[in-house]
């Protein structure tokens, strides 16, 4: 459809936050200064990304994260990145980082936002230079302001986000994100250091012919994702797959199409994070007119206890949700 092809439009990202900002007589500017800062924190990965196999910023730290992963150099670079930029920025009282096992306290007390963030996803891809790319989630807190942030503040559940969006570190670097009205998609013009609007209202396809899973652990997918999956090659669809949530996500919400991360034997609650992975993700993509289910019920539903809990996860065209779903419900 014509609104996903680029459309340069001349609207900064700055002067687009100011007019969502003046649409919202009680706005006061926070937010919209909380998303600024997680932009200038884009453009500085952005420049580490662009540059990491000269600045010896590639290859593993030699220690792992809390989730059991070898932490790659950039995955902490990014996350000292946007950690300092939401201190600096004052308007977050506190960080959920997927590199930090507790949440971080910026020091901003009267900050009234706290942001879930993977501030690298898609490492195995970083020495390889494959696309790569950053997610967040926005809350206002519930805790007292004036406090440090608790748990509380980042377990309230999906659908009480207040902005979410990924930044694509590909062939061309993209900001995506949501207020709740909508999805905007902005390029960065790297000569003016500037995210210019490219998409400006951003609706997934109905339906797409692209299937996007790690078929390596075949053997391991329920039953009915194996049948959906066989059905999808019969009829000759396209299977694509980065290994990039964020890459996979953004091609199939622009063409119309299906990412798929099923439960595993190694990862029975499927290898993706709620908090950071899976929450606003599916915010996003159902102000896009998309779906994401985790199989039981819809991602923005389950009831967050953990900061680093996993879930299944299946997004993108609703059509396409629902024709595996009717699957699963065969199946019980
Ligand atoms: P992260 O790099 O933030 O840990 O996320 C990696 C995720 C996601 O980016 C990607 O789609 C998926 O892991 C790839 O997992 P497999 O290598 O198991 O396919
Ligand atoms: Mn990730
Ligand atoms: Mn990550
Ligand atoms: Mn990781």
């Amino acid at each position: 459809t014509e609104n996903t092809i680029a459309q340069p439009v001349g609207t900064t990202l700055e002067r687009y936050i100011m007019r969502k900002q003046a649409e919202f007589q009680f706005a006061t500017g926070e937010l919209s200064q909380l998303l600024r800062d997680i932009a200038l924190a884009g453009k500085i990965v952005n420049r580490e990304v662009n540059r990491a196999g000269l600045t010896s910023i590639i290859g593993s730290m030699g220690q792992q994260n809390v989730q059991g992963e070898a932490q790659q150099r950039l995955d902490v670079e990014a996350n000292i990145r946007f950690i300092r930029a939401l201190t600096n920025g004052g308007e977050a009282c506190a960080v959920l980082s997927e590199e930090e096992d507790d949440i971080i306290h910026t020091g901003n007390c009267q900050g009234k936002y706290v942001v879930a963030i993977d501030p690298l996803d898609g490492s195995s891809n970083i020495d390889v230079n494959i696309s790569i790319g950053t997610i967040f989630s926005i809350y206002r807190r519930v805790s007292a302001v004036g406090q440090p942030a608790g748990p509380e503040d980042f377990l309230q559940g999906g659908r009480t986000q207040v902005a979410a969006g990924y930044i694509l570190y590909g062939s061309s670097t993209m900001l995506v994100y949501t207020t709740g009205h909508g999805v905007a998609g902005f390029t960065y013009e790297n000569s003016l250091g500037e995210f210019f609007l490219s998409h400006p209202d951003i609706r997934i396809p109905a339906t797409g012919t692209v299937f996007s899973c790690n078929e390596g652990y075949w053997f391991d997918y329920p039953e009915y994702v194996r049948s959906y999956l066989t059905e999808c090659k019969r009829q000759g669809q396209s299977g694509r797959y980065v290994g990039s949530l964020v890459a996979d996500y953004h091609r199939n919400l622009l063409t119309g199409g299906i990412y798929l991360y099923p439960p595993t034997r190694k990862n029975p609650e499927g290898k993706l994070r709620l908090l950071y992975e899976g929450f606003p993700l599916a915010y996003l993509i159902e102000q896009a007119g998309g779906r994401a289910e985790t199989g039981t019920g819809p991602v923005l539903d389950v009831e967050p206890t953990d900061f680093h809990q996993r879930s299944p996860l299946f997004v993108g065209s609703p059509e396409l949700v629902a024709r595996l779903l009717a699957g699963a419900a065969e199946a019980e």
